[in-house]
């Protein structure tokens, strides 16, 4: 069977009615119907792979020990096939192949996960076999079960240097433990959380956005802060990862983006207050609903291979991120979006719920009226619109006479200010101190070359007068 079953069965999943896409869908991410990797497959996907990294392999692999799970989060495949007793382990000897196949393509970040990681009979072994290879940046992604526990804690750091990814699925005791399905697994993390501090380990959380997470994000950086976790990532529900659920269990733990972007603002309000450089992600997060944290947003990563647990004990081979993609969609109405090349729209189940008030474009005015320091702008600009284009040709042009009438200016978001005043734009790059020039014109979008010509007249005049004042 091909190698890339699980991907080309999710594509195919799709577009066909979300339960049967349900059916197809399993744990972290791939299909529970997918075929065992051949090596040569392995090696096919990892090259793959590797075409889309500048390093000439693929940035990561993440491996799945099994879906066992100790957890019955709502959202997660693993746990439900653990309920209904069709998770099986890895066997150590595929896990141990898998590590070979990523060390001899170069890989050397690895993260470990299922299912449960840390209550697989392969974990210890793996993360041995992991060190001995030479995997230099090792992640373990756990739901924290087994953190509090000083001997295995102690055990795994006897091993080497690890990142403990831990899933925090609610702020409060009580939002944590609806969504994993186990009462004191809160409490057992807060217990981990102190532990591994007090070990010096290297900690991140993840959190997946369901309703019952949304409602306690007040409470999340007093969860967090002081507690030596290094980076959050916040992802959104992935339908595709969900398992076998119901339209209206998926509609109860998926909020709607518009709900997720106002508390993720309150939220964020608190902790930019708290720990302006908290490493904070927001995965999935379509850009419309909070286009001021458009640098902290993402859709898609470093090229990353999974090697897939599965049903019948035999392991697939995918990349991640093309996999995830499979589940979106951009709508229609986010043509002319600032953000429409770095952002992968919506869920397709989501927009079949929403309709077109899924999302809306963002426009060029809107993000710089949002976020004044031209941070999110600078996001944007990765983008390729006719919109975008005209003002980044416009900034180009500004360095360029800057410089010819002797002022020192760099071309980046973060050196350009960018004000929006009763419809006109004011762009003022940032020189160095003492230096001041600026332009104004009207807005980007109703450009033509012969307002760029007088703008640019416009803005050697101004630069003139500068350097003469
Ligand atoms: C699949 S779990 C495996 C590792 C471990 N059991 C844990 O919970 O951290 C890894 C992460 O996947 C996320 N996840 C699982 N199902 C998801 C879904 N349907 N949508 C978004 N994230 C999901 C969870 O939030 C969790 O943080
Ligand atoms: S703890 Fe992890 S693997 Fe288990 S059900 Fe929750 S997200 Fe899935």
């Amino acid at each position: 069977m091909s190698p890339l079953r699980p991907w080309s069965a999710a594509r195919t999943a799709a577009r066909v009615p979300l339960a049967r896409l349900a059916l197809l869908a399993s744990p972290g991410h791939p299909s529970p119907l997918a075929a065992a990797a051949t090596p040569a497959e392995v090696e096919r996907v990892l090259g793959a792979t590797a075409a889309v990294t500048a390093r000439g392999g693929p940035a990561q692999v993440e491996i799945q020990l099994g879906h066992f799970c100790n957890n019955r989060c709502v959202f997660c495949a693993s746990g439900q096939l653990t309920e209904q007793g069709r998770a099986q382990p890895v066997p150590e000897l595929q896990v141990v192949r898998a590590l070979e196949a990523a060390a001899a393509n170069g890989v050397r970040r690895l993260t470990l996960l299922g299912g449960e990681p840390t209550i697989q009979d392969a974990f210890l072994p793996s993360l041995r076999r992991a060190v001995e290879l030479g995997f230099a940046d090792i992640t373990i992604f756990t739901n924290g079960t087994r953190t509090a526990d000083a001997r295995f804690v102690d055990a795994v750091a006897s091993l080497g240097s690890f990142t403990w990814r831990i899933s925090i699925q609610g702020a409060t005791e009580a939002a944590h433990d609806v969504a994993v399905g186990r009462r004191g697994a809160f409490q057992r993390i807060v217990a981990g959380l102190a532990l591994l501090q007090a070990r010096h380990q290297r900690v991140t959380v993840n959190m997946c956005l369901t309703t019952h997470a949304l409602a306690t994000l007040g409470a999340l950086p007093a969860l967090l802060l002081g507690r030596g976790v290094g980076q959050l990532c916040i992802d959104m529900v992935r339908p595709v990862s969900a398992g076998e659920r119901t339209d209206a269990e998926l509609k109860a733990m998926m909020p709607t983006f518009a709900a997720a972007g106002r508390a993720l603002r309150a939220m964020l309000a608190e902790l930019d207050a708290r720990a302006p450089d908290f490493d904070l992600n927001l995965t999935h997060l379509p850009f419309c609903a909070l286009p001021e944290a458009a640098p902290r947003i993402r859709h898609g990563g470093d090229a990353t291979v999974t090697f897939t647990a599965d049903l019948d004990e035999r392991q697939g081979v995918m990349d991640k991120y093309a996999f995830q993609q499979t589940d979106r969609r951009k709508l229609p109405e986010c043509a002319g979006c600032v953000f429409f090349a770095n952002c992968s729209g919506v869920p397709h189940a989501y927009a079949a719920w929403h309709g077109a008030a899924s999302v809306r474009p963002v426009t060029m005015a809107e993000v710089v009226a949002a976020d004044p320091t031209g941070r999110a702008l600078s996001v944007a600009g990765d983008q390729a619109s006719a919109e975008w284009q005209q003002a980044r040709a416009w900034v180009d042009r500004i360095v360029r006479v800057a410089r010819r009438g002797g002022a020192r200016v760099g071309w980046r978001g973060a050196l350009v200010r960018i004000e929006l005043r009763e419809g006109t734009l004011e762009l003022w790059p940032r020189t160095e101190p003492g230096i001041a020039i600026g332009a104004r014109a009207v807005a980007p979008q109703a450009w033509d070359a012969t307002t760029l010509r007088a703008v640019n007249a416009r803005l050697a005049a101004v630069i003139k007068a500068t350097r003469r004042g």
